[in-house]
């Protein structure tokens, strides 16, 4: 973590009542400043997948978890992305205080796509944030990095923004292919994308192996895979983008793990599953201590 208050920034969360509000979530769909992102403000997000199970569970857990975000919280984004029939009720319950993004959103924008749920519907009802390229997505529903892509620069394109996952499999990792599978994600996923456009992007790092596995990777490992991310955007666009995009750790985060993950200087944020469905363990993620 590697967090730098900037001029903008600190003029920004001066209006804010608690550290964790950001102005940008009671001006719906109002522009963030590249200031802001360039500071690289620690990020922690939360995927509900498919959870919980009725709109009621979903607020009360919604609520709980904006119960959990006060004062003395660091200063962070709060992202909950959580499935497309509990957005409006997650965001009603968040009390202002965390974004509630999209798990997903169709590249294309309308027409005959049984089941779609386009980009412009979503920033209709106020989503900023969605996922992209979730490996649940491109194992289980087939999503290509071309259509990953098209997700990416759909979100851009609508002035939203976007969390793309990237992270290779257990085969991959054991053949050392590490760098190398991230390097062609991003290359691919984020094809057509500005310099301009990335303040709007957020990378979520996510080892396959351990996604809901429990078996978390050891925060140097993490640290130097992200490390590796940064010289790949520094060779795709330059090293401002590099030095100024934040690249979140996902896989078995729970609270005894946080900590030493956003002590890393290249760790900037977490993306959340299980953990993200207990609010007394997701509380101590958000309230992580670095
Ligand atoms: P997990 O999921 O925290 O349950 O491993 C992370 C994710 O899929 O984003």
């Amino acid at each position: 973590m590697k967090f730098v208050t900037s001029a903008v920034a600190a003029l920004s969360l001066a209006t804010c009542t608690t550290s964790a509000f950001l102005p940008s979530l009671t001006q719906r769909n109002a522009p963030q400043t590249t200031e802001l992102f360039a500071s690289r403000k620690p990020f922690i997000s939360g995927n509900w997948k498919l959870n919980p199970q009725t709109r009621e569970e979903a607020i009360t857990l919604a609520t709980e978890i904006s119960e959990g975000i006060t004062s003395a919280s660091p200063e962070s984004d709060v992202a909950l992305f959580v499935p497309y029939v509990f957005i409006e009720s997650t965001m009603n319950a968040c009390d202002g205080k965390y974004f509630v993004g999209a798990e997903g959103v169709c590249p294309e924008m309308k027409g005959a796509f049984t089941g779609a749920v386009s980009a412009s519907m979503l920033n209709s009802i106020g989503v900023q944030w969605a996922l992209a390229g979730h490996s649940e997505r491109r194992v289980i529903f087939g999503e290509s990095d071309e259509y990953i892509n098209g997700q990416v620069l759909k979100l851009l394109d609508m002035g939203m923004s976007c969390m793309l996952c990237i992270g290779e499999s257990l085969a991959e990792y054991e053949q050392n292919l590490v760098g190398s599978v991230c390097a062609v994600q991003l290359k691919k996923d984020l094809a057509g994308v500005s310099k301009e456009q990335m303040s709007r992007v957020a990378i979520a790092y996510e080892p396959v192996w351990a996604i809901g596995t429990g078996k978390v990777a050891t925060p140097e490992t993490a640290q130097n895979v992200h490390k590796t991310c940064r010289a790949v955007l520094a060779e795709m666009f330059d090293d401002d983008v590099a030095d100024s995009t934040r690249i979140l750790y996902g896989g078995s985060v729970t609270p005894d793990s946080i900590d030493e993950l956003m002590a890393q200087e290249d760790i900037d944020g977490v993306l959340v599953g299980g953990a993200s469905l207990d609010s007394t363990k997701f509380n101590r993620i958000i309230n992580f201590q670095a």
